[in-house]
């Protein structure tokens, strides 16, 4: 079964809600989820899953420097050719998830649209979208991998 990872860092658990939401949407297309605040977690290890998930909240118009420095060194063992997304909650600039569909686009990740940023706590609504996202993921890796 192919495997999705998730890796964020939220502060006040809005980023973290989204991670969550994310989560259950690709579980219910029947995946390998697995969910971690990234301090828990070795690069070595979530470079071997099929699609990497990357969420941090926006702060000083940057993402999380340890969500930075993690994507570095995933980035140094190789992800080229993985499935990859992108999401944040942010405050009103919102820079975070689009550096990080970036640095995963240069780093020859396919990114999947889109880039999903949440402005604040997110509503029903936007949680609804996560799991969307969730769902898109993990349809994407399933083909991929038939
Ligand atoms: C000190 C500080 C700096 C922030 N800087 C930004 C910023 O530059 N741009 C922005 O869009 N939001 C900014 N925010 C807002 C956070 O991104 C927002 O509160 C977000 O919902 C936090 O999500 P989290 O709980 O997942 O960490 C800032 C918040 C704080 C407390």
């Amino acid at each position: 079964m192919p495997k999705l990872a998730i890796v964020y860092l939220s502060t006040q658990g809005s980023t973290k809600m989204m991670a969550e939401a994310i989560a259950q949407g690709a579980s219910e297309k029947h995946i390998d989820v697995e969910i971690n605040n990234f301090y828990e977690w070795d690069p070595a290890d979530v470079a071997r899953y099929d699609a990497i998930c990357i969420g941090s909240s926006t702060f000083y118009y940057t993402m999380l420097e340890p969500i930075a420095k993690f994507m570095d060194r995933l980035i140094e063992i190789g992800i080229s050719g993985k499935t990859g997304a992108a999401f944040g909650s942010y405050g009103w600039s919102g820079e975070a998830p689009i550096q990080i569909a970036e640095k995963l686009r240069n780093a020859g990740v396919d990114v999947i649209d889109p880039v999903l940023r949440i402005q604040y706590i997110p509503t029903d609504k936007d949680l609804a979208e996560c799991i969307r996202l969730g769902k898109d993921i993990a349809l994407k890796i399933k083909k991929k991998h038939q």
